[in-house]
């Protein structure tokens, strides 16, 4: 009997005529991974953008699971600025290469503009970036309807990006919708665009008054556009594992923050897919037991666009000076985002679900002026202490948020590269940040530039390099 079964025999003295297996070379298990969830890890634009594109020197592939080009990812390279929104950072990287999953929206023309706009700054896309065939597409009335519905009188608004993501999903969900395979069937797309538009036009004529699209307009449209995304489409679900299986290393990235999950959010002001860890999975037909790790990306302080609850938000000057230091205008829309301070409890939740093991922290340099950084650790909710996190909006209105404040640092840390070279009080910040969030901090963002990254001992191991 092998020492090891001991314990176990002792747990489940059943177990004692059983036959164990036990492969002794598999007890010293790698610690490499070949494949991650990047993911947001609040309510989105928590800076993944230069994230995924830092550590996209480590994987061959990065993949987008999630959500449409309401996403908006900045990536500054040598001062170059791009703002991609639907097609994954990794295509920045010479050699890596870009997936859009089965679990993504795709607006055709959203993609082809980002495609023109790559090639014209020179960015390898072609035979480098591929579509899921399973993929659904936005068309324009979905945008109709999107906007019709938030902006007519006595309906929930929740401020989405009005790009038509929700109703595409709607769509999706309802066995209604177009599929990429299917946008590259011109008869199947005439006929599903005439019918589409009969029930949509009269849908949102009748409900909010909307002047109808012409479908026969759509449809040229759009079979032109089709024409043009045929090259990028394939099985990507096959490519992804195939890739695997040859040992090469695939990133999957997020989109928006797990807060934003149709699920797991703060419903209903959330956006209306899985941008959690599990999102990964489904969103583009990679099984769970392929996900090695988990990292979770996490301002030093918290913002968020669009309506819905926001315990530790601030307004007046503090909230206009982080909005100033930090540049918090929406990438997407240009919307000022509502500024806040860290919410440990919350923070946890997004960590809980979605197993997070490491954590990113970025724009600490934003906090570089303040005397000094409250963080929220626990909630007071009717007269008791708690760090659950409500399921409702009501619930949300009765949290007062229990603020610990640490000295802030008052210096500059713009731009530095080395943990060690951190003002000690910064360093002392994200020690409780780790310390009460329960992840391992493995990268800290020190500006928007590629090199403006510090990145701690022992990280950049878990990814060999494959060529
Ligand atoms: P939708 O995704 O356009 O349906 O918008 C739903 C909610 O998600 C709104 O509150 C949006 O402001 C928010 N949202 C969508 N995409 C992003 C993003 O990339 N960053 C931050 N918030 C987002």
């Amino acid at each position: 009997m092998d020492a090891c079964l001991e314990p176990l025999l002792d747990t489940f003295p059943d177990l004692s005529g059983a036959i164990f297996l036990v492969s002794k070379t598999e007890s010293s298990v790698s610690p490499q991974r070949p494949s991650a969830v990047i993911l947001g890890a609040q309510w989105g634009d928590e800076g993944k953008g230069k994230i995924v594109d830092v550590l996209s020197e480590k994987f061959n592939i990065v993949a987008r699971y999630a959500g449409g080009h309401n996403a908006g990812h900045t990536v500054i390279i040598d001062g170059q600025k791009f703002v991609l929104q639907l097609i994954p950072c990794g295509v920045l990287r010479p050699g890596c290469t870009g997936v859009i999953g089965n679990g993504v929206v795709l607006d055709p023309m959203a993609f082809l503009s980002e495609v023109q706009k790559l090639r014209a700054a020179g960015v390898h896309v072609d035979g480098n970036l591929f579509i899921s065939n399973r993929a659904q597409v936005i068309l324009p009335y979905h945008r109709m309807i999107e906007l019709a519905a938030e902006t007519a009188p006595g309906r929930q608004t929740i401020g989405t990006t009005r790009r038509g993501i929700g109703p595409a999903y709607e769509d999706k969900i309802h066995r209604n919708g177009l599929r990429v395979v299917d946008l590259l069937n011109t008869s199947l797309l005439r006929t599903h665009i005439n019918n589409a538009c009969h029930e949509k036009n009269t849908i949102a004529h009748a409900l909010f008054g909307t002047e109808p699209l012409d479908p026969k307009q759509m449809y040229e449209e759009y079979a032109r556009a089709a024409e043009q995304i045929a090259p990028f489409v394939t099985d990507t679900a096959y490519l992804l594992n195939d890739a695997l299986s040859a040992g090469q290393n695939v990133m999957f990235e997020g989109a928006q923050g797990a807060l934003l999950d149709i699920d797991h959010g703060t419903y209903p002001f959330v956006t209306s897919s899985s941008s959690t860890a599990g999102g990964a999975v489904t969103g583009t037909g990679v099984g769970p037991s392929r996900i090695g790790t988990v990292i979770g990306v996490t301002k030093a302080y918290v913002t968020r666009v669009g309506e819905g609850p926001f315990p530790t938000e601030i307004e007046g000057e503090l909230a206009e000076r982080l909005r100033a230091r930090g540049m918090e205008y929406g990438a997407v829309t240009g919307r000022p985002r509502r500024c806040g301070w860290l919410d440990i409890p919350l923070l946890r939740y997004s960590n809980m679900i979605n197993s997070t093991e490491w954590l990113v922290v970025t724009k600490m340099d934003v906090l570089d002026e303040f005397d000094e950084i409250p963080v929220c650790t626990a909630y007071e909710i009717d007269g008791k202490v708690t760090s659950v996190i409500p399921a409702d909006v009501r619930g949300f209105k009765s949290i007062h948020p229990i603020y610990t404040k640490l000295k802030g640092w008052k210096c500059s840390t713009e731009g530095i590269t080395e943990y060690d070279q951190l003002p000690r009080l910064a360093r002392e910040y994200l020690e409780f940040l780790e310390r009460e969030s329960s992840a391992k901090i493995c990268i800290i963002s020190t500006g928007p530039d590629r090199g403006q990254t510090i990145t701690k001992p022992g990280f950049d191991e878990l990814f060999a390099i494959k060529d």
